[in-house]
């Protein structure tokens, strides 16, 4: 009978999670290598020419209930996400370049991939951007807004949000658009207000992706970051993002090395292994390897990198272990390679009575081919986030954490970067506005 009871209450409060009726826009800030890859891969997975590996949403299970129920269905089954067919792309870039020239100009997806989607991918045409090369030195776009302040410049990107609801039902924006110079928060970000003076004022401290998370906040809208820009990691946009219930979360995907630190690091601390040096090198070839050249962008990318294995480590709980680490990133641009990275890791860890050993991972990947599921994930459980009752107003969604190399928390608390964890939140949260029991991995219940 308390089953029973259980059950009717838990499917009482999974009907209030809003279901994802018609039409998901999505707006994409950044129509170069990671954008396209994503927007082709999701046409591509659509017409069953290829499938959607690394991604969560689309190939992923829960298991819900315990071990012996077998209940493990498709996330997709068991959370209302908006189904692929019902996405609509459009974006905006500081080049004219359709979807279709984008795509083929980054290189990542085979030439004849590409011309099967040309039809579809030409017809997407992005909006003029925001875009003042102060904040990306290596870039310098003609396809852009004028306006005689940022304020005019938000309104301009609020008229391009308004346009678009009007076709879709939803809306969601991403940005994969280029790393931004380093910014540390000022006065300026404090509050609501003193950003909507700044906006008038121009001041300096409101980079154009804020002016877009700015105007997407200000319309409900959900907003992700791809790249490690400040964006919305400042006190005006979490307060907009609560007051308009439109969700935010962390910065910066998690694809290749940081991906392989969050999940190494981890290994080592479960086992009480000492960290003496991680050296990270890189080299890329793509855009993104040729903005991240500006020291002022690498500066940007270099913290939200540097971040992860301070918190995974705590080596003020550990000194013995950790107190000491070396730790060093250096991206080089070498063009040769284009979109397909690599990335060396040197570590050197010391075991019982502190004798030293190493470990090198020589990881040779395809950047957007990591980053495309990431982003289209984000952009479907940010949605999500926004019909369900249980997340309503929080404005950080720290469960989407396990997607992001700087995750964002509340005021005081430290960022949770080991991957296991993330994927534990992420799944207890998806159960948690579900009405489903969270699974605490304790089992004692089996052995009764
Ligand atoms: N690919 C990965 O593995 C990965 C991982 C983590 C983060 N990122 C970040 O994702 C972002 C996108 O990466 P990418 O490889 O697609 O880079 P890219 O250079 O191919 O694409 C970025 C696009 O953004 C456009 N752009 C720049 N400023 C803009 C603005 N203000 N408004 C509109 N468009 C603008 C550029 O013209 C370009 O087309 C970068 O910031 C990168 O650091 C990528």
């Amino acid at each position: 009978m308390a089953t029973r009871k259980k059950a009717v209450s838990r499917s009482k409060r999974a009907a209030k999670v809003a279901p994802a009726k018609g039409k998901l826009g999505v707006m994409v800030v950044g129509l170069g290598a990671v954008a396209t890859t994503m927007i082709a891969g999701v046409e591509a997975v659509l017409r069953g020419l290829a499938k959607p590996i690394g991604s969560l949403t689309q190939m992923g299970t829960i298991r819900i209930g315990k071990r012996t129920d077998n209940r493990s269905p498709k996330i997709q089954d068991f959370v209302p996400l908006a189904d692929l067919n019902d996405i609509v792309f459009t974006g905006w870039d500081i080049f004219k370049d359709n979807v279709y020239e984008s795509a083929a100009h980054a290189n990542v997806l085979d030439k004849e991939l590409l011309q099967k989607l040309k039809p579809y991918l030409e017809k997407i045409k992005p909006m003029p951007a925001v875009f003042d090369q102060h904040y990306v030195k290596r870039l310098n776009g003609t396809h852009v807004k004028k306006g005689k302040n940022k304020k005019e410049l938000a309104e301009q990107v609020r008229a391009d949000i308004k346009a678009f609801k009007k076709t879709v039902d939803r809306v969601v924006m991403i940005w994969c658009g280029s790393t931004e110079i380093f910014l540390e928060p000022t006065a300026v970000h404090k509050s609501i207000k003193a950003f909507e003076k700044g906006l008038e004022a121009n001041d300096p401290g409101i980079a154009p992706s804020q002016i877009y998370a700015y105007a997407a906040l200000s319309e409900g809208v959900p907003f992700a970051n791809g790249a490690p820009n400040l964006t919305v990691d400042v006190p005006a946009m979490i307060e907009l993002s609560k007051k308009n219930n439109a969700p935010i979360c962390g910065k910066d995907f998690k694809t290749g090395q940081t991906f392989m630190k969050t999940v190494l690091a981890p290994a080592f601390k479960a086992r009480l292994l000492g960290v003496s040096g991680w050296y990270s090198t890189n080299i890329l070839g793509n855009r993104d390897g040729e903005v991240l050249d500006d020291p002022e962008s690498f500066k940007t990318k270099e913290e939200s990198k540097l971040g992860s294995l301070e918190y995974i480590f705590q080596p003020e709980l550990y000194p013995a272990l950790y107190k000491d680490i070396f730790h060093k990133v250096r991206i080089n641009y070498y063009p040769p390679r284009g979109d397909n990275k690599e990335g060396w890791d040197n570590i050197d860890i010391f075991g019982w009575l502190g004798y030293p050993m190493q470990i090198k991972v020589d990881f040779l990947c395809r950047d957007s081919i990591l980053a495309a599921p990431i982003a289209l994930d984000l952009v479907l459980f940010l949605d999500l986030a926004k019909r369900a009752p249980t997340l309503r107003g929080l404005g950080i969604q720290e469960w989407l954490s396990f997607y992001l190399k700087s995750p964002q928390v509340a005021e005081g608390l430290y960022p949770e970067h080991d991957l296991f964890i993330q994927l534990m939140k992420l799944k207890n949260t998806l159960r948690h506005i579900m009405g489903a029991d969270l699974i605490t991995h304790l089992g004692l219940e089996y052995y009764d």
